[in-house]
Parts: C-alpha cells; structure tokens; sequence
C-alpha cells in the first residue's frame, strides 16, 4: 500500500464515531491513520477515550478568540502541526466558516444522521419520526459552506419500525453510523472522491 494519509477527529462530545474511526484505522490495510483528535469542548468525553489510546488531542476554548476565523486559524494550526491531510467532523457541534470549508476543500468530510437532502440541521430523528417516513438513515458527506449540503460520499439506510421513538431510532441509526464512516473515509483515503449516490448495504 502507499503511505497512509493522515486524518485528524474533530469532535465535540461522547466520541462514538471516533472511535469506529480510531478502531478501523488500527488495521494493517486501512488507507488512513488518526493523527490527533480536536475538540472545542474541553470535557468531550471522547477525549479520554483518545488519549487513552495515546492519539495525540487538543482543545481550543472558543471564548478565548475574539472572532470565528480567530478560533479556526488557530484549529488549522493544530491540524497542520499534526500534518493532518483529511479532517473528519465527528459530532463536532460548531458551524465552520466558508473561509474553513474553502481551505480544507475536499479534504473535509462530515457525519449526519439523516438519508441527505433530508433532515439537515439536528434533531434528525424525531423529524423523521414526526415526517412519518418508512426509511431513515446517516451520511457521510464532503463539507461545504452550506449546512449539511457538500455530495454525498456514502449513505447507509434503516426501517422506521413501527412503535419507534427518537431514541431507538437513533441507536438503529448509530449502529449504521459506525459502519459508514470507518468506510468512507476508506474510500476518501483511498481515492479522494465521492461516488455520488452510493449506498453500503
Ligand atoms: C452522531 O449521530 C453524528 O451523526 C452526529 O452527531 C452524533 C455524534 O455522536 N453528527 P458521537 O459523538 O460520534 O457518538
């Protein structure tokens, strides 16, 4: 294989997805290796889980910068320090600027749990719920100025069962998360691009 590309977390809290990510970059073959993990949230609880498995983490406090290119000039440091070529947003709970999405063009890719174009923006699930959809489901997405609209790179589908509430939704959904993202990044790393349209079964 030629060299691993380097991929850097950003997150904001609990960290599961990272960890999907963390764990599928442990195999020999996998295209990608995590150099560093970020948050903004000092108390990210994926942070431990991180630095237990002695990834390199960071935390900037927003507070401490005057404006939102401040904080993400300051972000794009640390990314660079960890010569990070790909940065994946994992429950990362801070709208970028277009100045950030433009500089890590193409190199930038997101988690959502919803089938997009459907349900951008949170609370996915109970919209769903409340749309009375048969199917619902997470996509990994290249990020671009506007929220949750950059192509799709894949999407993983799941029933809408009968009696389901936004939480058991929710798990149904995540269980899919953990599968997709450790698998687009793959594809990412492997070629850089997104097969519109394309679904993992
Ligand atoms: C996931 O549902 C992801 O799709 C959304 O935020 C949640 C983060 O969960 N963007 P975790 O921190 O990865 O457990």
């Amino acid at each position: 294989m030629t060299e691993k590309k380097r991929a850097a977390i950003l997150i904001s809290g609990r960290g599961s997805n990272m960890s999907a990510l963390i764990d599928a970059a442990r195999a020999p073959d996998y295209p990608a290796r995590i150099v560093g993990v970020f948050s903004n949230r000092a108390g990210a609880a994926g942070l431990q889980t991180a630095r237990a498995q002695d990834i390199p983490t960071a935390t900037l406090a927003q507070s401490r910068f005057d404006t939102r290119l401040d904080f993400e000039n300051a972000l794009t440091g640390i990314l660079e320090d960890w010569g990070a070529e790909i940065v994946c947003l994992a429950g990362f709970m801070r709208i970028l600027t277009p100045e950030f999405t433009q500089r890590w063009a193409g190199r930038l890719i997101n988690i959502h749990p919803s089938l997009l174009p459907d349900f951008r923006g949170l609370n996915t699930h109970a919209r769903a719920l409340a749309a009375g959809v048969a199917e619902h489901g997470c996509t990994v997405h290249f990020v671009t100025p506007g929220l949750d609209e950059g192509p799709a790179i894949l999407q993983a589908r799941v029933p809408v069962l009968p009696g389901d509430t936004p939480e058991t939704l929710s798990a149904r959904v995540l269980a899919e998360e953990h599968r997709l993202y450790p698998e687009a990044l793959r594809r990412v790393a492997l070629d850089g691009t997104s097969k519109p349209g394309g679904v993992i079964t």
